[in-house]
């Protein structure tokens, strides 16, 4: 079966619960968010392995489900955990999810995520805007035949952080009173976390976070010329600027601190959302 068939019977599945709801952002709630999903209404729940062809989550912590429901006036498709590369899964697998999601209509992508701080200005607990990315591991979700039905052979990843939502995102910060930071979120495959050097690094080459998700998602949205957004909770400073170790319990104790925020943030773009990006 190619990709395109399987893409077809998951929708499909989706589909067919939705009952003619039809979503159109989807939200991915990185470590420490998943509790996000708790605030959408009516909710249509689809675990992951119910549907034909979804790779499965392995990460504690990370339920394993589609939240589809409204959320500030809008109908969200909610990713509650995702699949990361670390865990074994080619990129292509960890992208299948915003696949579907075009192919059930879906334009807007709202991409969330804990990341370690490389910019020394900053201090765990600080929000970050996407603003662009760097990707040096070799591998990408689109490297192998084109599925041409979705997006062109070779496409543009200038707008991969649509510049419409992130002004529309600095705006709704500034107007919540929540400050944002907005930077370069840099791609490391873990699940080791960085050396000091590669964070260092990573810095030179003009990284503000480092982080081990995202990357493939915002690749594979771009390709379908999606209009995608993504946010950074900075839950701790990169390996080698204090002097401790990292360890992933910081991760979501800082996670936990600041959902609250995060969570009206991420709620106030999604009620802002322009319809030309929809
Ligand atoms: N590095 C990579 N991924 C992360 C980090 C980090 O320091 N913190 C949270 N996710």
């Amino acid at each position: 079966m190619n990709l395109m068939e399987m893409l077809s019977e998951s929708k499909a599945y989706i589909e067919k619960q939705l009952e003619g709801r039809k979503p159109v952002i989807g939200l991915i709630l990185g470590s420490g968010l998943g509790e996000m999903a708790d605030a959408i209404s009516n909710p249509v729940v689809i675990d992951y392995h119910d549907i034909p062809h979804f790779p499965v989550s392995t990460v504690p912590g990370h339920k394993g489900r589609l939240v589809i429901g409204e959320l500030e006036g809008r109908t969200v498709l909610c990713m509650q955990g995702r699949f990361h590369y670390y865990e074994g899964y080619s990129m292509q697998e960890v992208v299948y999810p915003i696949r579907v999601m075009r192919m059930l209509g879906i334009n807007g992508l709202f991409l969330t995520n804990a990341a370690g701080c490389v910019n020394t200005s900053w201090k765990p607990g600080d929000l970050m805007l996407i603003a662009d990315h760097i990707k040096l591991i070799a591998d990408n979700p689109l490297r192998g035949e084109n599925p041409d039905s979705l997006g062109d052979r070779f496409f543009d990843m200038t707008q991969a952080y649509d510049k419409a939502l992130l002004s529309v995102a600095e705006k709704a910060a500034e107007d919540l009173s929540i400050p944002v930071r907005k930077g370069v979120y840099m791609l490391f495959t873990g699940p080791s976390f960085e050396t000091a050097a590669e964070v260092r690094f990573a810095r030179i080459a003009g990284a503000d976070a480092v982080g081990m998700s995202t990357v493939p998602e915002a690749i594979a949205a771009s390709h379908m010329r999606m209009h995608t957004i993504g946010i950074s909770c900075l839950t701790n400073m990169a390996a080698g600027i204090l002097d401790q170790p990292l360890n992933h319990e910081e991760v979501l104790e800082t996670g936990e601190r600041v959902k609250r925020t995060f969570s009206a943030l991420v709620k106030e773009i999604i009620r802002r959302w322009p319809e030309d990006r929809l």
